[in-house]
């Protein structure tokens, strides 16, 4: 087995010799909607990447499937045109020409046994004995959600799925179901065709470094951890803010909405991560386990009092930005009462966090794009310096930068320098650089290839996520009337119904 060394020491530039990556084993990965824009866009240049910096398999190839008519050649090169629009930095001829030789492509009908049995059961065995791939296969689909059930079920049914099998993979991308029973629904799926082992449901905020980071900040220094709960934390604050709109896919986020798009997987993962007991062990089933219980912890929303709980809105067009409002976006219904944001109040009821809410934002279209976990600690217990100095001393904050400008801030309080007794807010702050050295995909492309599930999602994570988002979502939709305060400008902070949510305790947001 290989060994490869990554990373940098950020003060010396040294490489840090912990950091090390293992080269997989042979395997080879098909990729269900090959004709794709995620195969074309994210997939492919993702696995090239590692291919140039020599992280693949020696034995190792793609078969793309899709419904597209077209052979290996036509594919290789919809694949070639993906990969200089998104990294054209990084195509380099010869490597590329090396690496095309590896990407196959076949057309298949999704719903129809036999054209698997012809474009997969036969075309497999030679393709895996010229590359030697010892018959490890990972099958990835990046197709619309809607043909998950049909593939995996007609997979299942052409023996191409053995669950005896651990080379034998399966990765699935997000949306994991529309709410608690089509989530039930596609994990029974899933489950009768492949063990939970080889199951990989793709989140792509678990693979960002700054993510991954939340634990080895809060389980690898002794500083923070004594801190971390409720005696010392007042309130933390979750705020994933995008400037981006919809994009083209008022498709699917019609049917989505903020919640089901940013809040059942990416932000619900951060709070687990931030609040979550250190597990015994670092591995992936213990870390998933804990994550777990954080989900069972979570208090349901009170229904019958939403104004208590969440906020939710909807950008508007802006003079001021030049963007247009969602209801104009193309595509969308003009009289959409689909969220595009989402305030939500979360009480995690036990031992380490009762009392302390937790406030989730997400939105598009507003003013910054930031994530970042915000742990708020409790003020001073008594203010020795109110005689000389009056006002009140901003408590000391905590900041986890997920992006962008990755990395962590402590703000505190320190003297202002002169002959008058002032404090002055300060920030120690520790910076990433700016590059990373493997990508959201890259990264879990290579856990899946090299069998860990750590960066996964589990199947009981999914549904504790949809169990108590559904009632929500429902309660939501029901609503006969939105609030006035729904629609926001584009470019803004968001609705201004969201400060509400925190000013009853005498709280703000942090500002974008
Ligand atoms: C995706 C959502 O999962 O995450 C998008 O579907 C959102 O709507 C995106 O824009 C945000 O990801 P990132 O990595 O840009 O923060």
């Amino acid at each position: 087995m290989n060994v490869h060394t990554l990373g940098e020491n950020m003060s010396t530039g040294q490489i840090a010799p912990s950091c090390q990556i293992v080269i997989p084993k042979s395997c080879c990965l098909v990729i269900f909607g090959a004709s794709g824009d995620l195969a074309q866009r994210k997939l492919i240049p993702a696995i090239y990447r590692l291919f140039r910096q020599r992280l693949l398999p020696s034995g190792f190839f793609v078969l793309g499937v899709a419904r597209t008519e077209m052979n290996s050649e036509r594919f290789r090169e919809l694949m070639a045109e993906g990969l200089r629009e998104t990294f054209p930095e990084e195509c380099d001829e010869n490597c590329w020409r090396d690496f095309s030789s590896r990407l196959h492509y076949r057309v298949i009908d999704y719903r129809d046994s036999e054209s698997y049995r012809i474009n997969l059961a036969e075309v497999l065995p030679s393709l895996e004995k010229a590359a030697a791939t010892g018959g490890n296969r990972i099958f990835y689909l990046a197709t619309p959600p809607g043909g998950y059930e049909d593939i995996i079920a007609t997979l299942h049914q052409s023996g191409l799925t053995s669950q005896a099998d651990a080379g034998v993979k399966l990765v699935i991308e997000k949306p994991f179901g529309h709410d608690l029973e089509s989530s039930k629904r596609l994990n029974a799926i899933l489950l009768d065709a492949f063990q939970e082992s080889q199951v990989y449901r793709i989140d792509h905020y678990l693979a960002k470094e700054t993510v991954q980071n939340i634990l080895m900040f809060r389980f690898a220094n002794s500083l923070f951890e004594p801190l971390w709960n409720r005696r010392y934390i007042d309130h933390v604050q979750i705020t994933t803010a995008e400037t981006i709109g919809i994009e083209r896919r008022a498709g699917y986020y019609e049917e989505a909405g903020v919640l089901r798009d940013m809040f059942q997987n990416h932000m619900f993962q951060l709070l687990s991560l931030t609040a979550m007991e250190p597990p015994s062990l670092f591995s992936a089933d213990r870390v998933r386990d804990e994550k777990a219980k954080v989900m069972h912890s979570i208090r349901p929303f009170p229904l019958e009092r939403l104004e208590e709980c969440v906020v939710t809105g909807q950008y508007a067009g802006s003079g001021t930005s030049g963007h247009k409002g969602y209801r104009q976006e193309v595509g969308v219904e003009p009289g959409s009462a689909v969220p595009t944001y989402a305030a939500l109040k979360v009480w995690v009821d036990n031992w380490r966090w009762n009392g302390v809410p937790f406030y989730l934002r997400s939105g598009k279209r507003l003013k910054r794009r930031t994530t970042e976990i915000a742990i708020h600690f409790r003020p001073v217990p008594h203010m020795m310096f109110s005689q000389t100095m009056g006002g009140r001393i901003e408590a000391n904050t905590l900041i986890l930068q997920v992006q962008p400008d990755e990395g962590i801030h402590l703000e505190i309080q320190a003297k202002n320098p002169g002959s008058r007794m002032c404090l002055m807010p300060v920030s120690l702050d520790f910076h990433y650089p700016r590059e990373f050295s493997l990508s959201a995909y890259e990264r879990v492309l290579l856990d899946c290839m090299e069998g860990d599930q750590m960066l996964f999602v589990r199947n009981d994570g999914v549904e504790l996520s949809w169990a108590l988002l559904t009632p929500l979502i429902d309660a939501l939709e029901a609503r006969e009337v939105v609030p006035d305060s729904f629609l926001y400008e584009a470019g803004s902070d968001g609705p201004a119904a969201a400060a509400e949510l925190l000013e009853k305790s005498g709280r703000c947001w942090r500002p974008l």
